[in-house]
């Protein structure tokens, strides 16, 4: 049981998406988790304390000025006792108060004799997630070390469609699971580059080619590979994510640029993953100014080929280990044996893209490992977390092999 033996405080805030937190607080409770939860006075409009008691069998509390008989000074107490905390949903107004050093209510008194780590899952209107203003607080909570489980993009409960919905109740258990199971050592002392998400290539000042990349299978390779002892670079595209401040986050937009910057350290480093979705084309000449229509004409666009990133690593490498992956439709494992051999890879990661349910943008992934040896290891579906784990214990076995 991933849990046993650790408490969670569970802090709800007022949104609608508070009732998904029952079910993220049955799910701890299965994992064997010891949970306390503590609730704004927003958070009780939305479900009620009697619904989190029965499942946690503890007394919830919603205010500083309740006593339950297990703790003393509540607040610090509550504080001590946990090995994470998690607040979902967490509104603008929480994320504000904490980026601000606000405590003024059991909650946040809470958050600020914080030790553990404090996991947040926000959930608010679009308009309100993309405030310069919350964003800044995201961006002060996040530097200082808070977690962060972005949004998702979909319809919201204001009827509205776009990015503020509340991760899944797995993918923040999932999180929780990862962050606190036991710290490997399999990595110590590597030095890993992982890149990650997709690269946008300009058409025009406007204008760009960009695919369904949302950088999550590489941000979570990232994560896993830093629990595991390895200091970690990760080259990104554009995203929503965040990364832990350990991780030193190269940012990104083009595939030239990803290339440069993965060569930029590839001598250094140890292992290279790539898990990325780098344009294989870029515009020959990006317009300076935006293209106009004329007429009833087309427009016909001249592409040239970006670099290579794993084959040019590929043609530097001496010890290091690469990993390469295989976004594919059809033929899976034919295409994914051709660029494990054209890429000079260890090990190739195939996944196919095709499906709705894993690869792209998905929070799961379903991956077909070959080594250049032709040993073929065929994963269950697991989320991109597990799913890192499993292809950094294969990166191990093969360090310890040479
Ligand atoms: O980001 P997510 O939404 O979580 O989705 C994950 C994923 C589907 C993007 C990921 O699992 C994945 O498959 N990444 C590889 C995507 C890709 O570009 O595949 P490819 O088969 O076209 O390329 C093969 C390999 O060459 C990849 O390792 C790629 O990073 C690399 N490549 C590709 C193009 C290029 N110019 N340089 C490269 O190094």
């Amino acid at each position: 049981m991933p849990l046993t033996g650790k408490t969670i405080i569970l802090g709800v805030t007022g949104g609608i998406a508070a009732y998904k937190s029952a079910d993220l607080c049955s799910r701890l409770i299965k994992a064997n988790a010891n949970v306390h939860v503590v609730m704004t006075v927003n958070a009780t409009r939305f479900v009620g304390t009697a619904t989190f008691q029965a499942l946690t069998g503890h007394q919830v509390i919603t205010s500083l000025w309740d006593e339950p008989r297990e703790f003393e000074i509540t607040h610090i107490s509550l504080s001590d006792k946990a090995d994470a905390f998690i607040i979902a949903p967490a509104t603008a107004n929480i994320i504000g108060k904490i980026a601000n050093g606000i405590a003024d209510d059991m909650l946040t008194t809470t958050i600020m004799a914080a030790t553990a780590p404090v996991i947040m899952a926000p959930a608010m209107n679009t308009k309100m997630w993309n405030n310069p203003i919350v964003q800044q607080n995201i961006s002060k909570i996040t530097s200082l070390g808070y977690k962060l489980i972005p949004p998702q993009t979909g319809r919201l409960a204001c009827g509205s469609v776009g990015t503020g919905k509340m991760a899944e109740p797995e993918e923040i258990l999932d999180y929780v699971k990862n962050l606190l199971q036991p710290v490997s050592h399999d990595l110590d002392g590597l030095r890993l580059i992982v890149t990650a998400g997709p690269t946008i290539e300009p058409i025009d000042p406007v204008r760009f080619i960009m695919n369904h990349s949302s950088g999550k299978m590489g941000y979570a390779i990232a994560e896993a590979a830093l629990k595991s002892g390895a200091a970690v670079t990760l080259v990104s595209g554009p995203t929503s994510l965040v990364c832990s401040p350990e991780i030193e986050l190269v940012l990104v937009k083009t595939a030239s640029e990803m290339c440069d910057a993965v060569l930029a350290r590839f001598d250094k480093a140890d292992v290279l993953i790539g898990a990325a979705a780098p344009a294989d084309f870029t515009p020959v000449e990006p317009a300076d100014k935006k293209i106009k229509k004329s007429g009833n004409s087309g427009l016909t666009l001249h592409l040239k080929q970006t670099p290579d990133i794993l084959v040019e690593a590929g043609k530097r490498k001496k010890s290091q280990i690469i990993i390469a992956f295989a976004a594919e439709t059809n033929d899976l494992e034919h295409h994914a044996v051709e660029k494990l051999h054209r890429k000079n890879a260890d090990f190739i990661v195939a996944n196919d893209v095709s499906r709705s349910d894993i690869g792209f943008a998905s929070d799961m992934n379903e991956v077909t490992i070959i080594d250049k040896n032709g040993i073929i290891d065929k994963l269950p579906k697991l989320s991109k977390l597990e799913t890192a784990d499993r292809i950094l214990d294969k990166v191990y076995q093969m360090l310890r092999k040479s």
